[in-house]
């Protein structure tokens, strides 16, 4: 009898060519590494006021988590931004966090240019390309972190160094103590859910197969949000397929209503709920309710049950579930998770209008 696809590890190395599970296992020694980098972050800055994190992707979703992650504890106001410019109050008082793994991504490099002629307190975080080239030429505060790696793979190393840098700057605290819990329970994670680990006992070969051929709707709330969003995030890139997330309670101000009619729709979807022991009466009602709605429209109901005892914990370890599935529903699905040839066909084909080159010769113009 042939043993399921995901348990056969030689088909998960076959399929999965270029080792984008590697990093899943590996992730608890990445963010080791990462923190131990960011830990020679030298920031001279003043008490910033507000907090804007400018990142796209894989890059930008650090971004979120730490939003989130700060929410219940920084005074200071934090905002993620996708945009080429930044919001109108950004000023020298504004600390502007940029992160772009590859230093190339023309929003990323739009909103430097943007921080450095509003004179914003800046910080970079990248690996290369232009946004290190000027970070370095203008002396402006830096990490370089290493390179080779696909963007999103590279969440430790975009998400840790944000977080010790507000730490430094006095506009967070406890980072440092709820990431050595968080980097002890990645690595239990990551040796449960490990190829060799058959889908009996892996929970996220099962989720995988659960999803199966359906479009995953992810369901997060509070500081899930950003968790949520990066579940979609990797389901379109290391899956290659449609996703969405949303979040409580806001999705039962609309999303529901359009259950209603999904018809012979709903069998497409599968709702994944993000869940927590902790969560407050208030979600945990909504979740309820709204299972058996998303239900009678056919849905197929996943949950996850997030694990640890710090925020971060529970985020990051529920990141890693995610990391982990979209990989084996890649494997499921026979795709390499690895290459993102539309990404990289959107990049090169938007070089023709010309705004990244003029993006960078205004950014040579300084000094
Ligand atoms: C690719 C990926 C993308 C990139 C995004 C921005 O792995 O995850 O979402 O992160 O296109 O590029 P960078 O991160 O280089 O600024």
């Amino acid at each position: 009898m042939s043993r399921p696809v995901l348990d056969d590890v030689e088909n998960i190395k076959a399929v999965d060519k270029s080792n984008m599970i590697n990093f899943c296992v590996n992730s608890a020694k990445l963010y080791r590494e990462a923190a131990a980098l960011a830990d020679k972050i030298k920031v001279n800055y003043p008490k910033a006021d507000n907090v804007i994190i400018a990142g796209m992707g894989g890059s930008g979703i650090g971004g979120d988590l730490l939003k989130d992650w700060a929410r219940n504890q920084t005074a200071v106001p934090i905002e993620v931004n996708r945009e080429y410019e930044l919001p109108e109050y950004a000023d020298k008082k504004t600390l502007v966090l940029i992160t772009s793994y590859s230093g190339d991504t023309e929003e990323s490099l739009s909103a430097f240019l943007d921080a450095l002629k509003r004179k914003c307190m800046i910080f970079c975080v990248t690996s290369d390309g232009a946004l290190l080239e000027n970070a370095e030429r203008l002396k402006v505060p830096h990490l370089r972190v290493p390179s080779g790696m696909p963007p999103r793979a590279a969440l430790p190393y975009l998400f840790v160094p944000l977080l010790i840098c507000m730490e430094k700057m006095g506009l967070v605290s406890g980072a440092s103590e709820e990431l050595s819990e968080s980097f002890q329970l990645i690595q239990k994670i990551s040796q449960d859910n490990a190829p060799e680990k058959s889908t009996i006992e892996n929970f996220s070969k099962a989720l995988a197969l659960n999803i199966g051929q359906t479009s995953p709707v992810v369901y997060g709330f509070g500081f899930y949000r950003s968790v949520a969003m990066r579940f979609k995030q990797q389901f379109n890139e290391n899956s290659k397929i449609p996703a969405k997330w949303e979040v409580f309670s806001e999705l039962n101000h609309n999303e529901i209503v359009g259950w209603e009619r999904a018809g012979k729709l709903g069998k497409c979807f599968s709702a994944i709920f993000l869940r927590d022991a902790e969560e407050p009466n208030a979600i945990q009602s909504r979740i309820e309710i709204t299972r058996e709605l998303v239900e009678q429209a056919g849905v197929g109901l996943m949950e996850i049950q997030a694990q640890g005892k710090s925020r971060l914990a529970r985020m990051l370890s529920t990141v890693c579930i995610g990391d982990f599935t979209s990989v084996y529903l890649a494997v499921l699905h026979g795709v390499d998770p690895t290459p993102v040839k539309t990404i990289n066909y959107l990049k090169e084909t938007l070089k023709q209008n010309g705004v990244k080159e003029k993006v960078i010769s205004e950014l040579a113009k300084l000094s």
